[in-house]
């Protein structure tokens, strides 16, 4: 059977952070056992309940007469207006809701399907589109890109340059991996970045749109992060907030972080007419929208007082939750003072202890000795090795028992 499938698919892997999962499971009988019951800082869900309005919203419209059935697949016009309001009042100018807005199955099913249909797939990697990439960056974007028949080419994101590369240099290193610059179809942009929680500032966001206009590329800025800021930090920016962006970008927004909804399923992209358009024709080929209950919801809480209030708690746990793991760290003997610890997202991303050889075999150690889950930082691009991605979404409690365990268990910084 396997060789009826087309090679994109069979040179996939299933996804990291399912793989994470599928060992958890394998490894939890195991590790109750020893009292080291799993605490997952895997993937970049919270397990705080979304807003109290959500859920009474999606109950109540569940109730409701005419609620079951197929939707629009570009969103309904509640949906989509009220997203045009949450656009104006970030970025001062208008989206048409008609055109310059799509509802998405979460943002990760637009991305996806957006690269999709800017690539013509190639087997041989010279001959692919290209996409480029941050690295370390969403462990998502290398695999859409090649399971559509692309290469996803990584730009290092490093201390060195803030987080913010220079684009034109990057280009030439292609051309000097040999690689053909022409081939580059888009460029993809995360801002504040899983897993760094790195921020950029509005002039890289302008010199971002400049060198797309350049080369006649599309910008793809995925926002999935952008309201989770520390209370006090930089706020991050919408690339709409650089005149004429729509000329180039499409941006992705998801309902998954700052509302905790990530099992419902619901974002937009916005920006671009053509390319949202073409999106949009496509996904009428392969989905038919969003439960409408959900719809509702989601544009009920969007430019809500609870919702604003929600994401504002939000960040203030975050930071303190943040705060527990990095003394925590610190007692461990990690070098706390030279990492500056994010004040966006809910990441923590830190060095392996100097004793291990890879990120893997650390995370290994950790998840089967003391049952705390985390994700190697080579699963972000070949600029995470070296380094792992903890995720403080688990219960104060739970940050503490992590920090608790790996006293106990003996993972210190040597
Ligand atoms: C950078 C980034 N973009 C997009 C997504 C996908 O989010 P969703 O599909 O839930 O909207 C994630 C999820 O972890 C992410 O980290």
């Amino acid at each position: 059977m396997k060789e009826l499938f087309n090679e994109y698919v069979q040179s996939l892997e299933t996804y990291i952070m399912i793989q994470i999962k599928m060992e958890t499971a394998r490894l939890t009988p195991e590790l109750t056992a020893k009292n080291r019951a799993p605490i997952s800082l895997s993937m970049g869900a919270p397990v705080e309940r979304p807003p109290q309005l959500v859920t009474d919203k999606i109950m109540e419209y569940a109730n409701t007469e005419g609620m079951h059935t197929y939707t629009l697949v570009k969103g309904e016009n509640y949906l989509l207006e009220a997203i045009a309001v949450n656009m104006k009042k970030r970025t001062g100018i208008d989206f048409d809701s008609k055109s310059e807005i799509c509802a998405l199955i979460g943002s990760k099913e637009g991305i996806a399907n957006l690269i999709r249909a800017l690539i013509n797939p190639k087997f041989d990697i010279k001959d692919r589109d290209i996409i480029l990439i941050p690295d370390p960056g969403y462990a998502s974007y290398k695999e859409m890109v090649k399971v559509s028949g692309g290469f996803g080419y990584g730009i290092p994101l490093t201390k060195e340059n803030n987080y913010m590369p220079d684009l034109e240099e990057a280009l030439n290193n292609l051309e000097k991996d040999g690689y053909d610059k022409k081939k580059v179809k888009a460029l993809v942009i995360n801002y504040p970045n899983n897993p760094l929680g790195a921020i950029c500032t509005k002039e890289y966001l302008q010199k971002t749109v400049e060198f797309c206009k350049k080369h006649n590329i599309l910008l793809i800025s995925d926002a999935a992060y952008i309201d989770l800021t520390f209370e006090g930090a930089p706020k991050s920016h919408s690339v709409f907030e650089i005149e004429g962006a729509k000329d180039v970008a499409v941006e992705f927004y998801s309902f998954s972080k700052p509302y905790s909804m990530t099992g419902w399923r619901i974002g937009w992209v916005c920006g671009n007419k053509e390319a949202v358009g073409i999106l949009g024709k496509l996904k009428s080929t392969i989905d038919t929208g969003i439960y409408k209950p959900i719809q509702k919801a989601a544009s009920e809480i969007l430019n809500s007082k609870e919702g604003d209030e929600y994401i504002k708690e939000a960040n203030k746990r975050f930071e303190r939750k943040q705060k527990i793991v990095t003394d925590g760290f610190k007692e461990l003997g990690w070098p706390m003072d030279k990492i500056n610890p994010p004040k966006a997202t809910f990441y923590l991303w830190l060095p392996i202890p100097p004793k291990y050889k890879s990120a893997k075999e650390f995370t290994d150690d950790v998840m089967k000795t003391s049952g705390v889950v985390m994700v190697p930082g080579n699963a972000f691009g070949n600029n995470g090795e070296g380094w792992f991605r903890m995720s403080i979404v688990a219960s104060e409690e739970q940050m503490k028992e992590v920090i608790k365990r790996l006293k106990e268990d003996g993972f210190y910084f040597e």
